[in-house]
């Protein structure tokens, strides 16, 4: 459905006589998703070996893998040996090999495990222009997957031009309609406040500006500016509170349901925000993070949900003589920043971690806790991201009390603050972390290490989320890590090494994941696609639904993978993702989903109607993309 434009470019190799080495080609055009490609070596750059034999030619590579070849329909016969390469131990790895011929495929090895004697391909390939070399990573992650095309060679007619074919390259497609003029009220239908704290909601609504705002049934304690749209105040009492918001501009008018729950629970949905580590990492400071905030205004993204604004590691400087903490000369005036934040109608976010040092080696929160969690709320902190790091200096072992035992102290901590803060537990899924994140208090916790902007980091972490669902609902989200969508990295900005379609896979499952999405891009640079990407309302109601339910994998046939989550009105958000490396048919059908009849079927990336299907869907997604669709009974909406 989403097939990319792709532009192929030959790379310059020699023409010719018989036979061809295909590692004697120019394998820079080789894409792997470790490590490098090694001619006649493996990709840890050893003599090729397969089941404990060694061979002397070859191409070492590392799933997943694609190396695309131009034949000129001169070439007659494609012949190797494939196998895992013996350099990890037996069973580690697992792949599977594939060969296409002009897009269609003409062999492939099946499932194929380090240890295992090499298979051989032999196939004739008269008039085929272009050959396509897959390794796949088996449908389990590509650790450990080093995989040899042992032995390949292209045989061709006398004179031929046997080229390499640099990778395709996706162009980065739009697909959501943007906002139009008139006033459109979006984000959860849901809020949580605890009584007695500060409350601040920036309605989120697109439309031409000036806009008016009103709220019926607008519980005493709470006031509305209705020239920008954002509530405050408190809530005495516990209780819930069904306000009506009402959005008003030159074009029209919109009204929706906003219900305001003050108890105990707080992230009734799954936060929406920035973090500065995905970008800037240690380079962060005051006028960046300033300027993420602007950005979340003037880009639009507040008007679609967006709120947290959150500093990551890097901003603590010691301790005073009363043993407050400190901030470096890079944050001035904390409060200031605090206050700047939230007179934009957003929420602040900072971190720390229990041990002595953070992650990154600044002062943290060890016997400070209480501390710590007051001058935060003295700031206005709104969240709060604790990360494990050096307290394995202090923990004895990783038990479970000594896992849960930091998370405990400065939730006990946060309860004494007179704010409402998120907490975000990071440790990385330790101790099956998922299993009592809640009961510790946490209202998110990292499910694994940290994410990067590849395929294989990204894939990784997101199909391996299977199984958690059962832990997450409103008020605690399992969380695989923060978005690298944008220009991201590390203190040293790039744009996103993602494809375009590789975006879409992200966006999509985390959102299915009901994962706080919190962008880790310069939200100054935001641009026209990543911005699209983010602000598909219809997606976002997908992670915002108020049931919260995280999704689950339905299907899996090969390399794609079908997940779906319940939602709020008895519909179903279904993702149909491809794994694989070229484009694929992914269906369901309508009992994997426990439906029967007719279905609506709504594409929630382009926003659009796809008409009506009995007993099942598919489409063709491409290469390392999803469709993202919405099934409604097809009677009513
Ligand atoms: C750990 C976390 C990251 C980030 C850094 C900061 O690696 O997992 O998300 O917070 O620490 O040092």
């Amino acid at each position: 459905m989403y097939t990319p434009f792709v532009l192929l470019v030959c790379l310059h190799s020699p023409s010719v006589q018989g036979q061809v080495s295909i590692a004697a080609l120019d394998l820079s055009a080789v894409e792997q998703e470790w490590g490098e490609p090694h001619a006649d070596r493996s990709v840890e750059g050893h003599a090729l070996s397969i089941g404990g034999k060694s061979f002397e030619h070859g191409l070492g590579t590392h799933a997943s893998s694609q190396f695309a070849i131009a034949l000129g329909g001169q070439a007659t016969r494609f012949h190797a040996l494939v196998g895992a390469d013996d350099e990890t131990l037996p069973k580690q790895g697992s792949i599977e090999f594939r060969v296409l011929g002009d897009g269609k495929e003409l062999w492939k090895s099946g499932l194929l495990h380090s240890g295992a004697a090499a298979k051989e391909v032999d196939l004739p390939l008269a008039g085929v222009k272009s050959l396509l070399l897959l390794v796949e990573d088996g449908g389990d992650g590509n650790s450990y997957d080093h995989a040899d095309w042992a032995m390949a060679t292209i045989e061709a007619e006398a004179g031929a031009t046997i080229q390499s074919l640099a990778a395709p390259r996706e162009e980065a497609v739009v697909l959501t309609p943007l906002p139009g003029p008139e006033p459109h009220l979006h984000a959860a239908s849901v809020t949580g406040v605890r009584p007695g704290h500060p409350f601040l909601y920036g309605i989120p609504a697109t439309g031409d500006r000036p806009m008016r705002f009103s709220a019926e049934n607008l519980p005493e304690g709470l006031t509305l500016d209705a020239a920008t749209g954002r509530i405050s105040g408190k809530l005495a009492e516990k209780g819930e509170y069904k306000v009506i918001l009402t959005a008003k501009n030159a074009r029209g008018t919109d009204e929706r349901l906003l219900r305001i729950v003050c108890g105990a629970q707080i992230a009734l949905t799954p936060p929406l925000g920035w973090n500065s580590w995905n970008c800037f990492a240690g380079a962060v400071d005051d006028a960046k993070v300033r300027s993420a905030a602007d950005a979340m205004v003037a880009s639009g993204l507040a008007q679609h949900g967006w709120t947290y604004i959150n500093i990551d590691d890097c901003w603590e400087a010691g301790r005073d003589a009363k043993g407050n903490i400190l901030c470096n000369e890079k944050f001035p005036d904390m409060q200031a920043l605090g206050d700047y934040i939230h007179s934009k109608g957003l929420r602040f976010g900072i971190y720390s971690s229990p041990g002595r040092t953070t992650c990154a080696g600044f002062t943290a929160s060890w016997e400070h806790e209480e501390q710590d969690a007051q001058t935060w709320a003295s700031w206005g902190v709104d969240y709060v991201k604790y990360d494990w790091c050096s307290y394995d200096d202090i923990a004895k072992d990783h038990s479970l009390p000594e896992l849960k035992k930091p998370y405990s102290v400065m939730r006990a901590a946060l309860d004494k603050a007179p704010r409402d803060i998120v907490f975000s537990l990071c440790q990385y899924g330790m101790g099956d972390v998922w299993q009592w994140g809640a009961e510790v208090g946490g209202n998110c916790w990292r499910t694994t290490g940290d994410i990067t902007d590849t395929w294989g980091s990204m894939a990784g972490i997101g199909f391996a989320q299977n199984g958690h669902e059962k832990f997450a609902g409103p008020g605690h989200w399992n969380d695989p890590d923060m978005l690298v969508v944008g220009k991201v990295g590390w203190g040293n900005l790039h744009p996103t090494k993602l494809t375009p379609n590789e975006q879409y896979t992200h966006i999509s499952l985390w959102c299915l994941l009901c994962s706080p999405l919190l962008i880790g891009c310069d939200m100054a640079q935001l641009d026209a696609f990543t911005l699209n990407l983010l602000t598909n309302d219809e997606v976002l109601e997908v992670s915002q639904d108020p049931l919260g339910i995280q999704a689950a994998r339905v299907a899996q046939n090969g390399e794609t993978e079908v997940w779906a989550k319940k939602m709020e009105d008895g519909s179903l958000a279904v993702g149909l993702f491809n794994r694989g490396q070229i484009e694929a048919q992914v269906s369901v059908n309508w009992k994997e989903l426990g439906l029967q009849g007719a279905q609506r079927v709504r594409d929630l990336w382009r926003q659009k109607d796809l008409g009506v299907s009995e007993g099942s869907f598919a489409t063709s997604v491409a290469r390392h993309g999803a469709a993202l669709i919405r099934i409604f009974p097809a009677k009513k909406r």
